[in-house]
């Protein structure tokens, strides 16, 4: 086991990276994460997850246009404007295309103890932030860079549709992976500082 110092010093050098280089990522690198990602904590241990993995460009052209319809129909109903609806999907399409591998997250219903309640269904969408954190962090150990992309939720759907995932699968969202092509600065942090924290009397 690493000294804690050096597992803090990674765990707060996590960044969310969305510029990849154009090298794909190795399948011994994708293995080893997905072997990690399963021992994110779960409720009732269910890990009611499944992941769909797109490397070619056909499977992610047809997400694309998914996602894109559909942030097209929305932009025009909140009555943006043209240009800017134009440039927002040029933008996301070249997101998707460039990234080395997308793997789209899903909650499989079949997998949730009684997904017709709200709370246990609750329950699975948290368990599977987990495991989206947990590649996250393994991605992160192997020096891939990667974030968290929320499109699928505005158009589960479709996004099923395009890639043809079971009819148990619900998209939460996805993540972006890849040898990283910048290096972001961290983001201003709200502290939970012990001394600021509110201890219950
Ligand atoms: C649930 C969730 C949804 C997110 N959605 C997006 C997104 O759609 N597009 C994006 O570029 N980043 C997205 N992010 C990444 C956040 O913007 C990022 O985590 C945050 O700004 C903090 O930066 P850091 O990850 O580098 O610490 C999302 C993150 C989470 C946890």
């Amino acid at each position: 086991m690493l000294p804690a110092e050096a597992l803090h010093a990674f765990l707060r050098s996590r960044r969310s990276v969305r510029r990849f280089l154009p090298e794909p990522v190795p399948e011994a690198v994708i293995r080893r994460i997905l072997e990690t990602a399963v021992y994110a904590p779960s409720a009732h241990n269910s890990q009611p997850w499944q992941v769909a993995l797109l490397r070619e460009e056909a499977p992610k052209r047809r997400l694309a246009e998914a996602l894109t319809a559909q942030m097209e129909a929305d932009m025009r109903a909140g009555g943006a404007d043209e240009k800017a609806i134009a440039a927002r999907v040029a933008r996301s399409r070249r997101r998707i295309d460039e990234a080395p591998l997308i793997v789209m997250l899903n909650l499989d219903a079949g997998l949730c103890p009684d997904a017709d309640d709200p709370r246990e269904h609750h329950m699975a969408v948290q368990s599977v932030a987990m495991v989206g954190l947990q590649i996250l962090l393994a991605a992160h150990a192997e020096g891939l860079g990667g974030v968290w992309v929320c499109w699928p939720l505005y158009a589960p759907e479709a996004t099923r549709r395009a890639l043809g995932l079971p009819p148990t699968w619900q998209p939460q969202g996805m993540l972006f992976l890849g040898y990283p092509a910048e290096a972001p600065l961290p983001p201003p942090r709200r502290t939970l500082a012990v001394d600021e924290a509110w201890v219950v009397p």
